[in-house]
């Protein structure tokens, strides 16, 4: 069976079929940005977005040369890190690629067989298998490196009843916003460059054993002025989804273009986070100061009844409610799903967040692609970099 399945075909039983499973995966770990001052980017992310103190490692608990603070909202964990002093290599991560994603941390029952299993594959080594332990047991780590500079850490913690992980202690706060409905990581996209996207699927087939379960070419992702492929790579049991992006030519700039000059080279794209109810998630968002790309225009939500069809009928929200929110609709054979994306987190536009309520559908807002790329397209219009 060809591991390239066609888009109609893309049932988590299809997904089981063609995946391997020397590798199982639990879920999403946590995801660990290498920023400028985690101390200022917690507090953001608490506020803005209604993460809550979890745990913390640094100077108090005998760690010298850089500061984590971890970030819990639901199953989601964000790790937020920075150096203490010029000579830690966090250093240089951050002077190329600004504030950004360095970990993507899965989590597993065996950390030194998923060593093992990946870098006989062909991953580069991060991090060769290491024991932690406290009061609390041990964690066994081990990482690789996938495109760029980021990396896959494998986190077993069958044997660890702590916090979090050897090395923190609890955070405590007097400051607990709200949480604002994030539930769990949906997807996390790569960008890669110009002509790397099948390198990469075939990366993540032949050293993860995931498989390539929906495909979009340069023809479906496209405006007027630009354009961009994608490849969703998923492992067997569903629950990790890594679209991965490459440029493609147009009139304009690419949108992945402009993130790989920023970002200095392939990272992550963005994070889409789960919530059950997207139009608290984001109105709260939005009052928090939360900035989203700009709205499609109103012939946007006019053709929502047409390109729905019969998944109108059960729609729940309120059609009047979503465009006041500029939130986005789009429907496959199964269902439909609400989406929303933010402007970038930081300065140079690279990583945002995608918003994702699925009621069903299991596909990405392929039908929402050319709106939301022509919102990006003003916004890079604006910054000088169409
Ligand atoms: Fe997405």
């Amino acid at each position: 069976m060809s591991k390239e399945l066609k888009s109609v075909e893309y049932g988590l039983e299809k997904i089981f079929e063609g995946a391997q499973d020397f590798l199982p995966l639990l879920g999403t770990d946590y995801v660990e940005f290498y920023v400028g001052n985690a101390k200022q980017a917690a507090h953001y992310y608490k506020t803005a977005f209604g993460f809550q103190s979890f745990a913390y490692s640094g100077l108090e608990t005998g760690r010298r040369d850089s500061v984590s603070y971890v970030l819990k909202q639901d199953k989601i964990r964000l790790v937020l890190t920075s150096p203490l002093g010029s000579k830690s290599p966090i250093n240089d991560h951050i002077v190329k690629h600004g504030d950004g994603v360095k970990v993507v941390a899965l989590w597993v029952e065996d950390a030194r067989s998923a060593f093992e299993e990946t870098t006989k594959r062909g991953a580069k080594p991060y991090l060769e298998p290491t024991e932690e332990k406290d009061e609390h047991g041990v964690v066994v780590r081990s990482g690789i490196y996938t495109y760029g500079e980021t990396v896959h850490m494998f986190v077993e913690r069958k044997n660890y009843n702590g916090l979090f992980m050897p090395g923190y202690r609890k955070w405590d706060s007097d400051y607990y916003p709200e949480p604002t409905g994030l539930k769990y990581i949906d997807h996390m996209v790569g960008n890669v460059g110009w002509g790397e996207m099948n390198t990469w699927v075939k990366w993540y087939e032949d050293v993860m054993g995931f498989v390539n379960f929906l495909t979009f070419d340069d023809k479906q992702i496209t405006t007027e002025y630009s354009a961009l492929m994608s490849k969703v790579m998923s492992n067997g049991n569903g629950r990790i989804k890594f679209p991965i992006n490459e440029p493609a030519e147009g009139i304009k700039k690419s949108q992945i273009e402009e993130y790989l000059d920023f970002y200095e080279g392939p990272g992550v794209q963005h994070l889409a986070v789960a919530t059950d109810d997207i139009i608290k998630t984001v109105a709260d968002l939005k009052a928090r100061g939360v900035e989203f790309l700009p709205p499609p225009p109103q012939a946007y939500y006019d053709d929502i009844p047409r390109r729905l069809g019969t998944h109108m009928d059960t729609m729940k929200e309120d059609l009047k409610k979503l465009q006041e929110l500029s939130i986005l609709v789009d429907a496959d054979e199964e269902g439909y799903l609400l989406q929303i994306f933010t402007k970038p987190l930081q300065d140079r536009p690279t990583l945002f967040f995608e918003i994702i309520q699925r009621m069903g559908a299991k596909g990405f807002g392929a039908g929402n692609f050319k709106a939301l790329f022509e919102s990006i397209e003003r916004e890079q219009a604006s910054r000088g970099t169409l």
